[in-house]
């Protein structure tokens, strides 16, 4: 071979690498905007955390002990002002199994405590003490904050029922990127089995929000955690289907109101703030963490 047929057949594989990653673009925008179509859903994930172990129980354990360190002399404050406090040594093991993953941010397991406070004292302000509390989650994950919601409806006696959305199944054995992978791959179920009265309370249901929630039949939502899919359309369309079912003084909580990791969050925050009748009260533990009390004034 000569250097023109060298040089003619490096141009011909160039044409064609290029042709290809056109032609990949393409697919994968005809593939996006598929989805995008009202009638054709999103296929669920079947393996979100993959097929393998990320670490070994050692390296999870380690990661434990480091996000432990992390001073917490503001939610103690913020603690103290709400008059309710989790149980450090049930939230940090029930943290151990659910929030300790590899992944790039630092660890931040807050908002257990966050949420059982905020909504022990909604349960102390209740005028009828026997009300039977609906509470909705988006964006279950590995179960860690409905488990921090049902402890506080269990502590502080009051009756209700928390029901969580997430695209990931519950019943499904898969591994999870968390310590428990150790001992194979595990459902939902299982890997939350230690937390059983807690379970009692909790109704999993596996989708995407759009479509799970216009099949809800909830009259009232007192009280809500919203932290499925981190875009202003989605939080803003979950918040439509809470707000028309809520009464003076319940709750809202966002999650990750900081605004340069989720900018989204923080606009849908900041036009509920603006054009719908809820005070908002931002609370920040740590510079990559923040989030929002919503709570509905009228
Ligand atoms: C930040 S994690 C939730 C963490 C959980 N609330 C906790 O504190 O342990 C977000 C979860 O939302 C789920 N998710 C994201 N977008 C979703 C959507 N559109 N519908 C249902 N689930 C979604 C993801 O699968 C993920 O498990």
């Amino acid at each position: 071979m000569d250097i023109h047929q060298i040089i003619k057949l490096k141009i011909n594989n160039k044409v064609k690498s290029k042709f290809k990653s056109i032609f990949r673009s393409i697919f994968r925008s005809i593939f996006r905007s598929i989805y995008k179509l009202p009638f054709i859903e999103k296929p669920l994930p079947e393996y979100p955390f993959g097929k393998k172990i990320w670490a070994n129980k050692q390296e999870y354990t380690l990661l434990h002990k480091e996000a432990l360190k992390v001073n917490d002399n503001e939610v103690k404050d913020f603690e103290s002002e709400y008059g309710f406090s989790l149980n450090t040594n049930w939230w940090s093991d029930l943290a151990l199994h659910t929030q300790v993953v590899i992944k790039p941010e630092k660890l931040n397991f807050f908002h257990g405590r966050l949420l059982y406070t905020v909504l022990s004292r909604y349960i102390s302000n209740l005028s009828d003490k026997n009300s039977h509390l609906t509470i909705l989650e988006t964006g279950t994950a590995r179960g860690f904050s409905a488990i921090c919601m049902a402890k506080a409806l269990i502590d502080n006696q009051c009756p209700g029922f928390i029901t969580t959305i997430d695209s990931i199944p519950h019943n499904k054995p898969i591994y999870w990127n968390c310590i428990d992978d150790s001992m194979g791959p595990r459902s939902r179920a299982a890997l939350l089995k230690k937390w059983s009265l807690e379970l009692r309370k909790i109704i999993f249901l596996q989708g995407w929000t759009n479509t799970v929630i216009p099949k809800l039949g909830l009259e009232r939502v007192n009280f809500a955690f919203l932290d499925a899919q981190h875009t202003k359309e989605s939080v803003l369309s979950e918040f439509l289907y809470v707000f028309e079912r809520q009464l003076i003084g319940d709750i809202i909580i966002f999650d990750d109101v900081t605004e340069k990791i989720f900018p989204g969050v923080c606009e849908a925050v900041r036009e509920i703030e603006n054009n719908y009748p809820y005070e908002v009260h931002r609370i920040k533990f740590s510079d990559q963490r923040g989030y929002a009390i919503a709570t509905k004034t009228s």
